[in-house]
């Protein structure tokens, strides 16, 4: 039913307004009038009239016709993005992409069936800003293992710097990733000789941030017109690349089976906006190993399980983007924080 997905079209151009991305919310409302038109864009999405809402078909859409752009197999097109210098007009960009619809019809249809795939650096600002809580309790060095990780480019988060106004408030000042004035609320407490000795990150399917078909899968699906959130992600390249992380390819239960805990170390098990994605059965299977953990831990060997995912505080409450923390010997479970879903600014409690 074409009138369906016209209808997510345009449900999902009011959201890109609302998360500070007119471009999108231009372009995805174009591309929902042209699916009720019968026009290239209907012809295109031909096979997906019963996907489900949650699969994001605009983005998917609107992904792989960013990555055109970013592989220079667009056109004239790339005059309109953002995040290629150009400048977006709706009126301009319409006819080239219309064509592109056409002319690219195959390599469109075989990026539909990608999921959307992001790492989202502003998300660290929630990530460190938990570790400096842990930091509160125990100053030990940090191993910091994920689940979800992408690209790994948030397990660099140690080294990016975090400011507030001109201060530096953590992390390294000289930093190419800058997170500004990513805190508010509760002030937090600077941990200047944080020490991150590990670092490993995990991922069904990990992205490789040291090839440039990684670079610009993650980048296609950041929104062009949303230059922070772009320069953040290709700073965080620079830093990967100085500091590459090892990101197995492996589920979230086998990798949270195989973690243990170190004396001298306080053992940081983190995620964000992962959890939707798992089956009931591997939530469940996680959450046993992580109270396991927790029962193993020792003050001489802590544990900390950080969170960062869409959440309800009440089962009547409205999601929202929670820092959740459980730090053991003890264990228990606090909200610590909330922010939006980029991560920038989080707001500590
Ligand atoms: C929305 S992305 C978030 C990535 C990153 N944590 C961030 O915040 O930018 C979700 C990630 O979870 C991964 N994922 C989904 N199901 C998974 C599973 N069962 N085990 C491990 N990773 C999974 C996806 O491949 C994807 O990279």
């Amino acid at each position: 039913m074409l009138s369906r997905v016209s209808g997510h079209f345009r449900e999902q151009a009011q959201a890109c307004a609302s998360l500070g991305s007119p471009m999108y919310a231009d372009l995805v409302a174009r591309l929902a009038d042209d699916i009720d038109a019968g026009g290239a864009t209907a012809e295109v999405l031909q096979g997906h009239e019963d996907d489900p809402g949650p699969s994001a078909l605009a983005l998917r859409l609107a992904g792989t016709v960013h990555r055109l752009v970013l592989e220079r197999r667009a056109g004239e097109l790339a005059t309109c993005y953002p995040s290629v210098g150009g400048t977006w007009d709706l009126g301009t960009a319409w006819p080239l992409l219309e064509r592109l619809l056409r002319t690219e019809a195959e390599a469109i249809r075989e990026g539909l069936d990608q999921a959307p795939q992001t790492n989202e650096i502003g998300r660290a600002a929630a990530l460190v800003g938990g570790l400096l809580r842990v930091g509160e309790t125990y100053r030990l060095p940090l191993r910091l293992m994920e689940i979800g990780s992408s690209g790994g480019l948030n397990l660099n988060a140690d080294r990016f710097a975090y400011t507030g106004g001109d201060e530096v408030l953590q992390g390294p000042a000289d930093s190419p990733v800058r997170l500004t004035d990513c805190w508010c609320g509760r002030p937090v407490v600077p941990w200047p000789d944080l020490e991150v000795v590990e670092r490993l990150g995990s991922d069904l399917a990990p992205v490789d941030v040291a090839t440039t078909e990684g670079r610009i899968r993650l980048t296609s699906y950041v929104w062009p017109d949303q230059h922070a959130r772009l320069e953040r992600l290709r700073n965080a390249f620079a830093v990967a690349e100085e500091h590459p992380v090892e990101v197995r390819r492996a589920d979230a239960v086998s990798f949270v089976r195989d973690i243990e805990l170190r004396e001298g170390t306080t053992t940081v098990l983190w995620h964000s906006v992962m959890w939707q994605y798992l089956d009931p059965s591997d939530q469940q299977a996680i959450t046993a190993r992580i109270e396991a953990l927790g029962e193993a831990a020792t003050p001489g060997a802590p544990f900390a399980h950080l969170a960062l995912e869409p959440a309800r505080r009440t089962p009547e409450a409205d999601h929202e983007f929670l820092v959740s923390l459980r730090l053991w010997p003890g264990g228990e479970s606090r909200i610590i924080g909330a922010t939006g879903g980029h991560g920038l600014p989080t707001t500590w409690e």
